[in-house]
């Protein structure tokens, strides 16, 4: 939750730092604020609001000089004011403070640091970090002050730190929350994220847990917090600028779902050679190990939890494994069963949530094999686990997640035919359907978005509903909820997701003809009829259908207010085709009501604290 960023170069770096705030606004927008040194002193500015709003008032771009820090804000202890925002500064304000995290001792620490004198201004955990290091100041020099007060710390923490003293340097830390730094050519920089310093750099260095960083703008020098030096890899990023830009569409989220078809096509790239999925050498997992797996249990949180469930049914349905969803916060603090012949996976498009880490590292305690499914090179799931399958979505930046989501499920998909080839529970015949199956897909959403405008009638028509209900069955269930999520996230409207027949244990009491009714119902031969049945009781209770089916059935018209088509496709992919019209409902009835879609209230992408 919050985004830090920190330049230190031989220019100026006013634009730099208000760019790169600007790109990771996504993580946090109640507040915001920067901290340049100049002449040894702090120039500080900050305020509540997103950062344009601030900007008006403070004009950030006055702020003028070689070393600055900059923070937007997503508030965990105490509220939205200006007193709390950061940068947070000591008592003589000669140490500066920008902080994601949270620190779980702060009470402690501030109780003890006000009986020796320290006067606190705001209620944030945060202030107590820029107290520390000045008490630890009195009788050590800097780094040793900043290594000996994150020693007293508990909890999670990314951090950008000045000192007005020594004005050619920029620390960074990092337990537990990411923080990045970035090598550029006569300048060096630190941020949460990637993208938001790509177009500067495209040299990463990936910050450790407990490892503290001091940049100059010609050297980068790390030790962790027992003072040993680290040699660390520079890793370059394929990312390119321009793909964290809105390339012309309104909001980050709509270009998100229209890059889907390339999204998958890139996901798919070369992982498909004539009927095998081959993987990177990343994944990293034995195929004798993955022939005698006896059990599957993914953990993932939110959207990733809903791509975890049509994991499941994938699965269990063609390589014949049982599979368990947990939500990651759950599974953190239960003592699960698990055993040698258990692959466990954890699914995050940013690779940073920490409940998910937490589920992760709680499943290393029991010696299983892990494997991550991540969108972010180098993020730590990717180092924690035994192995990896990168999606390819590229950066997203919407706060809602889509085509992580799309490429999640191409991944689970391309999984499920390894494991049901090497165990041998699908034929040649049935694999190359498989495949051909997920060819098809990038072209098939192509035709999908082509529908958008029969979206947007819907949109204009229910943009002012109150309540909604998603229906969806079988590998359709999860895409309900996520649908009903999506447009939680970014209209405010209440929406539930049901799988379709539970609907008449108790849900079906709300419908009445106020409510729209979005029915997933692709032409199947498991549950299709069941759910023209469901359909046909939404209707005789007068609720607004809108359905999302096959290409030429002629059926659901007949009984739906809306058909939105999708094209003819396998069963389990047709999961990937139908969530994209429900991602552009949500899209488009919160664009109509003129919210803020790639920022909704309250929300941050990556959820970094628990
Ligand atoms: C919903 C959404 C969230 C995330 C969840 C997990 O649109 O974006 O529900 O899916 O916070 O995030 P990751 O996948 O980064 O672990």
């Amino acid at each position: 939750m919050c985004g830090i960023v920190g330049v230190v170069s031989s220019k100026e770096i006013n634009e730099k730092l208000f760019n790169g705030l600007s790109n990771l606004e996504y993580r946090g927008y109640d507040s915001v604020g920067m901290c340049f040194i100049n002449n040894k002193n702090f120039k500080i500015k900050k305020g509540v609001g997103k950062l344009e709003e601030v900007h008006k008032k403070v004009n950030f771009l006055r702020l003028q000089g070689n070393v600055g820090i900059g923070h937007c804000r997503w508030s965990t202890h105490g509220g939205v004011t200006k007193k709390n925002a950061h940068p947070h500064v000591d008592c003589k304000n000669k140490i500066s403070v920008v902080h994601n995290g949270i620190i779980e001792n702060y009470s402690e620490l501030k109780d003890e640091l006000i009986r020796q004198g320290h006067k606190f201004y705001s209620q944030t955990d945060t202030e107590v970090i820029a107290h520390l290091i000045e008490d630890n100041l009195k009788d050590s020099r800097i780094e040793d002050a900043v290594k000996l007060a994150l020693n007293k710390i508990e909890g999670s923490y990314a951090l950008g730190i000045l000192f007005a003293d020594a004005p050619e340097k920029l620390f960074a830390a990092r337990n537990e929350s990411p923080l990045i730094i970035g090598v550029g050519g006569n300048e060096n920089f630190i941020a949460s994220d990637v993208p938001s310093i790509l177009s500067y750099t495209n040299k990463i260095i990936y910050l450790e847990d407990k490892e503290i960083a001091v940049l100059t703008k010609d050297k980068v020098k790390i030790f962790d917090l027992n003072g040993v030096n680290k040699n660390k890899k520079i890793h370059a990023i394929n990312w390119s600028a321009e793909a964290a830009q809105k390339s012309g569409y309104k909001h980050f989220m709509l270009k998100e779902i229209y890059e889907q078809p390339r999204a998958i096509a890139d996901t798919l790239n070369e992982r498909i050679r004539n009927s095998d999925v081959v993987f990177e050498k990343e994944f990293n997992l034995k195929n004798d190990f993955l022939r005698k797996i006896s059990r599957i249990v993914v953990v993932a949180c939110g959207t990733s939890w809903h791509a975890a469930l049509v994991g499941k049914f994938m699965l269990e349905e063609l390589a014949k494994i049982p599979t368990e969803v947990e939500y990651a916060s759950e599974f953190r603090y239960r003592h699960p069963l698990l055993d040698n012949n258990t692959l466990f996976i954890a699914i995050s498009q940013s690779g940073e949530t920490a409940d998910t880490i937490a589920a992760l590292k709680e499943a290393k305690k029991y010696g299983v094999k892990t494997l991550s499914i991540c969108n972010v090179m180098g993020s730590s799931i990717t180092r924690i686990s035994d192995g990896v399958i990168y999606t390819r979505a590229g950066p997203e930046i919407g706060v809602a997640s889509t085509k992580a989501f799309t490429t999640q499920l191409a991944v689970l998909y391309l999984l499920t035919i390894l494991l049901a080839k090497l165990r041998k529970t699908l034929n040649e015949k049935q694999v190359k359907v498989m495949i051909e199956g997920i060819r098809k897909i990038p072209l098939q959403l192509q035709s999908v978005l082509d529908e958008d405008y029969e979206i947007l009638k819907c949109a204009d028509l229910y943009y002012h509903k109150l309540n909604s209900i998603y229906l969806g069955r079988g590998v359709n269930f999860p895409i309900a909820l996520e649908g009903a999520l999506k447009l939680k996230e970014v209209s405010y409207i209440h929406a539930e997701g049901y799988p379709a027949a539970e609907m008449k244990h108790g849900p079906i009491a709300l419908i009445d003809k106020n409510m729209p009714v979005v029915v997933i119902a692709p032409h199947d031969i498991y549950t299709y009829k069941k759910v023209l049945g469901n359909i046909e009781e939404v209707k005789a209770r007068g609720g607004i259908i809108i359905a999302i089916a096959t290409d030429n059935d002629d059926n659901i018209p007949k009984k739906s207010k809306h058909t939105i088509f999708i094209p003819k496709t396998l069963y389990t992919l047709s999961s990937i085709l139908a969530v994209v019209p429900l991602q552009l409902l949500a899209y488009h009835i919160a664009d109509k009501l003129g919210y803020d879609v790639d920022k909704p209230r309250n929300l941050s992408k990556t959820v970094t604290v628990e």
